[in-house]
């Protein structure tokens, strides 16, 4: 498992003032990789009273405002958020020797948002969304299959599924993002963007 890491570190004279810049450009290397599987899937972990809990989600987009996923509103995940909206993002880019680490607090995006990106999705998708009460218990398989074509028989074919009312997205409103970068000698690199209290991107290097 011990390799020695990239000649290729992070350069504070090549980085962009704001991070969002740069986390594009690692996500299109992620992207581009054969070796990186899911390059948008990423760790949210939520903490609430109870303890802290991880999982893994898709990005689906990106803005100035921050990192959109879409997810149940009544699953584990969106209890928590309710719960304690400060949230961590992590991309596990192991095959590329790049981890990012996002700090952030997550709210729900507009219905008119979750619905157009609903929109998107491919029919099976959208069935199974509404067949899905996700994070409750399960009787058996077979109970979830059962309630996928109950679903398949309500939407009639070619017919618009509308978006069922516990489905939606979140943004994750970014308060820091940590770049790493894998280097030789565990002398790795680490960049990490601070928003300050007038909400400009600060940049500080930390130790590895
Ligand atoms: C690669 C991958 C991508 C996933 N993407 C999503 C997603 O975008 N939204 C989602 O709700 N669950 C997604 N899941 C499933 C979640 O990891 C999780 O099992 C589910 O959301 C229930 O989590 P919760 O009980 O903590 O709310 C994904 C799982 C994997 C392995």
């Amino acid at each position: 498992m011990r390799r020695q890491y990239g000649e290729v570190g992070l350069v504070e004279s090549d980085l962009p003032a704001e991070p969002i810049a740069l986390f594009n450009s690692w996500l299109a290397d992620a992207a581009a990789n054969e070796i990186v599987v899911e390059a948008n899937a990423m760790v949210l972990s939520t903490v609430t009273s109870d303890g802290p809990s991880s999982r893994t989600v898709l990005l689906k987009d990106l803005t100035q405002e921050g990192f959109t996923f879409f997810t149940n509103y009544g699953s584990n995940k969106a209890k928590a958020i309710a719960d304690n909206s400060n949230v961590s993002l992590l991309f596990p880019w192991y095959a590329m020797e790049r981890q990012v680490i996002i700090l952030g607090s997550a709210k729900k995006i507009s219905r008119k948002d979750s619905e157009a990106y609903f929109a998107t999705r491919p029919r099976t998708s959208q069935i199974g969304a509404w067949a899905s009460e996700q994070s409750t218990q399960l009787s058996s398989r077979d109970e979830l299959e059962k309630k996928f074509k109950e679903f398949e028989a309500k939407f009639p074919e070619n017919s618009t599924i509308p978006t069922p009312p516990t489905w939606g997205g979140y943004v994750v409103n970014p308060k820091s993002i940590e770049f790493w970068q894998g280097r030789y000698s565990r002398l790795h690199d680490r960049i990490q963007y601070v928003r300050d209290e007038s909400s400009n991107w600060q940049r500080r290097r930390l130790n590895p």
